[in-house]
């Protein structure tokens, strides 16, 4: 779908690695060159047109994304620089402030180090448990696991919509419904879902969530951090700086502006929000629904096609999404990457920062295809191809 749109793609290169960072189409980057040409100035800081301009792009990117996640409040819309960002603010703002001793929060062991970095780090300084709520045999999410991990010490759960190795599609609604009412918190890493499946936090009633502007089409180095106004009230900012403040003159006499500018110390990603923007309205024009059913069907079509190798093996076949991870038997997943290259085709290999799904998965390295909208059929066929070959560590090696 809409390839005319991508200028990277006119080089005949066959795009698989989206879940590490997607392409942009051309509208995002013109829109950032427009910002960049003609008015460069900073935002919330000049009263002469430029910056005025600036001001009011800046902010009505915030309004896109409140609408595209359907937020309530426009308060709510933090940016940042990424879901990392967005994670850590929200896990050392917020719940390090919260939780005590021996207090439990879940996560599985298919989530990124960006999640389970820092809440091992409130571990080891605060004592909290962290809890890893056991996988399906397929290494899909369980809710009935989860609900047998819950104990009245659990006070938050904290995973991803996708992840972004076994990709499965969680059902946030459900899980939310289930924790809130046993007063669970719930923090979602959207960093593999914006973009490609509908996200509601009105409807699914999530606490807080970290969205990553790159891998939906938009920008590097920024991100959103949403969180229900009624808590990020209550969250610390990890940053401090310009802009926050209404006025300060000694460390027990600062007052700080209202949200969401409390939480945005320092001058802005102005261009970098403007693109998101951008990035929000290519997805809505194509609609995220046509996304999501479209890249699935890839999936389907590439699965089918993989199972009549026998010399591939498939570690989530039989998982609905648009990521798939395999190995080519007897061949480390870089030199199946390496190889693959030659051929023009960029795919992922490695652990894919999940160090610790290899104690499910008992493997530690893997190959992934993660699909977008502008990936074909003819692609698939063409990587298919290539995989049906006996002689791939050679050709890799170049023996
Ligand atoms: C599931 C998931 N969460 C969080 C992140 C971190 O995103 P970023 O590197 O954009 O901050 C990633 C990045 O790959 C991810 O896949």
């Amino acid at each position: 779908m809409n390839r005319e749109d991508f200028t990277f793609l006119e080089k005949g290169i066959i795009y698989f690695d989206n879940g590490a960072t997607s392409l942009k189409p051309k509208s995002v980057i013109e829109k950032m060159d427009e910002y960049y040409n003609d008015y460069p100035s900073n935002a919330h800081r000049g009263d002469y047109k430029t910056s005025v301009r600036s001001s009011e792009q800046f902010e009505k990117a915030r309004d896109t994304v409140k609408e595209f996640i359907n937020a309530k409040y426009r308060e709510e819309i933090v940016f940042t620089s990424g879901s990392t960002e967005s994670l850590s603010q929200i896990i050392y703002g917020y719940f390090k402030n919260k939780l005590k001793k021996g207090d439990e929060v879940l996560v599985t062991k298919a989530e990124h180090a960006s999640v389970l970095l820092p809440w091992f780090d409130l571990e080891n300084k605060i004592g909290i448990k962290v809890k890893f709520i056991p996988l399906n045999e397929d290494y899909t999410f369980s809710i009935d696991k989860m609900m047998e991990t819950i104990t009245e010490n659990t006070k938050v759960i904290s995973i991803a919509e996708i992840t972004n190795v076994i990709g499965d599609i969680r059902d946030i609604k459900k899980i939310t419904s289930i924790c809130h009412e046993k007063g669970i918190k719930v923090l979602v890493d959207a960093a593999q879902s914006a973009g490609h499946v509908n996200i509601n936090v009105q409807d699914t009633d999530i606490d807080f969530l970290a969205i990553s502007a790159h891998k939906m089409l938009g920008p590097n180095g920024i991100g959103v951090l949403y969180g229900k106004k009624e808590l990020l009230e209550e969250l610390d900012p990890i940053k401090k700086g310009g802009g926050m403040t209404i006025s300060f003159d000694s460390p027990d006499n600062i007052i700080y502006k209202d949200l969401p500018y409390s939480l945005e110390a320092g001058t802005q990603n102005i261009p970098g929000a403007i693109g998101l923007m951008e990035a929000i309205n290519y997805i809505n024009k194509i609609g995220i629904d046509n996304i999501e059913e479209y890249t699935c069907e890839l999936k389907e079509y590439l699965i089918n096609k993989l199972k009549k190798l026998n010399n591939i093996e498939i570690y989530n076949a039989d998982v609905p999404g648009f990521t798939v991870i395999f190995n080519v038997k007897n061949v480390f997943s870089q030199d199946t990457a390496i190889y693959l290259d030659k051929h023009n085709i960029c795919v992922r290999s490695g652990d894919h920062c999940d160090k610790k799904l290899k104690d499910e998965i008992n493997i530690t390295n893997t190959v992934r295809i993660s699909l977008n909208f502008y990936n074909t059929k003819e692609e698939i066929d063409k990587l298919v191809e290539a995989l049906d070959n006996d002689n791939i560590l050679e050709e890799s090696l170049g023996v």
